[in-house]
């Protein structure tokens, strides 16, 4: 979210902040027929309750197809777009290695195609997020990859077989 708002000259704290905190009572709520604290209904009342951003809460809203909350501003198309897609890359780098480094579009194309593979991912919205956002796919996944890269240690995505620099 962050590089992406870079990307756009948007508000990269407010970009990063909403994908930080969209699915923030996803393990204590997560039951989403629960139509009062069901997730994001949760996390987005207590925003609200903290006088957050309305685009924060309602980016946060759009997330979630369920409660029909159309998503229309560039934040909200990307946190879509890059929502199941950096979870996807998460696991991929799980598995490498060299984690998420030299991590190439084409093996994660490659892994999108066993349904086995990080089977909670939705393929569907991964593909789907990046044509809403009207991005070519390859440039997408390759732009996602490269923003992780850079906070390659925080996130934990070295491997084993690549040292620290
Ligand atoms: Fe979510």
């Amino acid at each position: 979210m962050r590089a992406y708002a870079r990307r756009n000259g948007a508000d990269e704290e407010l970009w990063g902040v909403t994908g930080l905190l969209h699915d923030a009572d996803y393990e204590r709520f997560s039951d989403m027929d629960d139509g009062v604290n069901g997730h994001p209904r949760s996390i987005m009342r207590h925003l609200e309750e903290l006088d957050a951003p309305p685009e924060m809460v309602r980016g946060i809203a759009s997330h979630a197809d369920f409660l029909g909350v159309s998503r229309d501003s560039d934040m909200e198309k990307t946190l879509f777009a890059v929502d199941e897609l950096s979870g996807f890359l998460t696991a991929c780098a799980y598995v490498r290695p060299e984690g998420i480094v030299g991590l190439t579009p084409k093996s994660v194309k490659k892994k999108l195609k066993q349904p086995s593979f990080a089977a909670a991912v939705n393929r569907d919205d991964v593909r789907n997020g990046a044509e809403e956002l009207g991005v070519d796919f390859d440039e997408h996944v390759a732009f996602v990859i490269a923003a992780l890269e850079e906070r390659v240690d925080e996130l934990g995505l070295r491997g084993s077989a690549s040292t620290a620099s």
